[in-house]
């Protein structure tokens, strides 16, 4: 069998090709096996694997409960919001007291850039990053490029547009790391008040013209404006941003082919995309959701075949 490199995942800018090529082939195998009428395996029962979550979450935490479930690990969940965190205590302590349960593998979300990692260099644990602030999203963005494979075969080459506010989303960063090392052409399209200047160095192209970059992208990422995460009026108003930037089925008529629509949740409908268009045949949005799963068993099973090893 083939072996991850990575001891945890905290992100995709440092994960190595042949990681990613991995997880995706397992995660083809745990689609299969989800869409049996019997969707558990015994793969993980000595495995206890904590939830914790700093940061609100419905896909994200659902999903790799159920993961962890279906591979019949043993999983207890822990919120911030109603945790002894609100009195005070620090995010290590916390983290040391649910390891202290004898706890093999964390999924943590937090809001603070960097904490993932903090926490892998502080405890004798798993750990994987559910989702870190403005920082990386890994599992959000290899479920994109399995959605995206199934559609488009080999990324080597195809035309991937990520549109919205670049700016505060994770899931671009993790998205762009991604594609490139699987070898797609990446744009990213907003206005460029929500375009990180160094986004450059990441061998993307950029633009402000959504009509034109429809025409270049076979698929195309929609994001949501991260309205918690603004400090400062970055576009002139709602309004002005969905004349612009809204995928709409007025823009996609324009085109003489059809895309792969992809949102990662939560969608704010009739503002980055219409009803109309996220309920389209063109839309794999509720297919992520699925993949997600899979790819998330993938990860922890991977992990969890490390932790066997050392
Ligand atoms: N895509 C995503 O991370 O969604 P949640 O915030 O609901 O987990």
């Amino acid at each position: 069998m083939m072996h991850l490199q990575s001891k945890h995942l905290l992100g995709i800018r440092d994960l190595p090709k042949s990681d990613i090529t991995i997880i995706l082939e397992w995660a083809a195998h745990f689609k299969e096996i989800i869409n049996r009428p019997i969707k558990k395996v015994p793969t993980l029962r000595d495995t206890t694997i904590a939830n914790i979550f700093f940061e609100n979450s419905t896909r994200t935490r659902l999903s790799f409960e159920l993961a962890q479930k279906r591979l019949s690990a043993d999983v207890v969940n822990f919120s911030a919001a109603s945790s002894s965190v609100k009195k005070g205590e620090t995010l290590i302590d916390t983290v040391n007291n649910i390891l202290a349960m004898k706890v093999d593998m964390v999924v943590m979300r937090h809001s603070e850039p960097g904490a993932a990692r903090f926490l892998a260099e502080n405890v004798d644990s798993r750990v994987i990053n559910a989702g870190d602030g403005t920082h990386e999203h890994p599992t959000q963005a290899l479920l994109d490029a399995f959605s995206l494979q199934e559609k488009l075969g080999d990324l080597k080459g195809k035309h991937i547009a990520i549109v919205g506010d670049i700016t505060h989303s994770r899931v671009a960063l993790s998205n762009i790391h991604c594609l490139k090392k699987l070898g797609a052409m990446v744009r990213v399209c907003g206005p460029t008040t929500l375009i990180p200047k160094y986004i450059d160095s990441l061998g993307v192209e950029v633009s402000n013209n959504l009509d034109e970059t429809l025409e270049w992208c076979d698929a195309v990422n929609m994001l949501r404006i991260q309205m918690e995460r603004q400090t400062d009026a970055n576009f002139p108003s709602l309004r002005d941003y969905m004349l612009k930037f809204q995928l709409n089925a007025e823009r996609l008529s324009q085109l003489k082919k059809e895309l792969v629509i992809l949102h990662p949740g939560p969608i704010n409908r009739g503002v980055e995309i219409t009803s109309q268009v996220a309920d389209s045949d063109q839309s794999v949005i509720l297919e992520q959701v699925e993949n997600g799963v899979a790819v998330r068993m993938a990860v922890i099973f991977l992990l969890a075949q490390g932790m066997s090893r050392s």
